[in-house]
């Protein structure tokens, strides 16, 4: 069985569809970890909820970068982490994680990149009018959210939705998308 680590900065509800899509059967894998960099953020507690270890650090504690993905590394081999998945950790993976994980680093957009890569994709490509949005999964290397797409889904506007509306449409593809594209991928590695 595959054993994953999730990597999640804030309210986790990517981190709840691939855990539901374990239990249901429809992802063959263990999230033997979490790991998150904002000590408060909600996803802590879903995954103390599901009894899933964390490991939960603050950056600024450590004195760089390499120091605190050394710590991390540390993490995944103790939990004998083999792919590495990332549902809105809102840090870029620097050279230690690489290194050790590249091309078994897998990261979800909000976008159909490459357009709107980076922070708030929802939002700028909603203020841009755009009439098709949507979300790409793919491996990631050094750059913002510029690693291979995997796949990708489109989601068609109207131009008369909300931009809540907007984002619900966005979560319901990705909670579908993410558990569904892993399942392909783990079967095939
Ligand atoms: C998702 O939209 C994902 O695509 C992006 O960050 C968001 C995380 O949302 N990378 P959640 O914490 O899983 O609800």
């Amino acid at each position: 069985m595959i054993k994953i680590a999730i990597f999640a900065s804030g309210t986790g509800s990517n981190f709840e569809a691939l855990l539901t899509a374990i239990d249901e059967g429809r992802l063959q894998a263990k999230a033997t970890l979490l790991v998150c960099d904002k000590t408060g953020a909600p996803v802590i507690e879903k995954a103390k909820a599901r009894a899933i270890p964390t490991f939960v650090f603050t950056p600024k504690a450590y004195g760089s970068k390499a120091q605190y993905e050394e710590a991390i590394l540390n993490a995944l081999k103790d939990h004998h982490v083999d792919w590495v998945i990332l549902a809105g950790y809102m840090r870029l993976i620097g050279p230690v994680l690489l290194a050790a994980y590249e091309g078994r680093i897998i990261n979800i957009h909000p976008s159909l990149l490459p357009k709107y890569k980076g922070k708030d994709a929802i939002e700028r490509a909603f203020s841009a009018g755009e009439k098709e949005i949507g979300v790409s999964i793919h491996y990631v290397d050094a750059g913002m959210d510029t690693g291979e797409v995997i796949t990708q889904e489109a989601i068609p506007l109207t131009g008369k939705e909300t931009l809540p509306e907007v984002k619900a449409k966005i979560h319901q593809v990705e909670h579908r998308l993410y558990p569904k594209t892993l399942e392909c991928l783990f079967k095939n590695s």
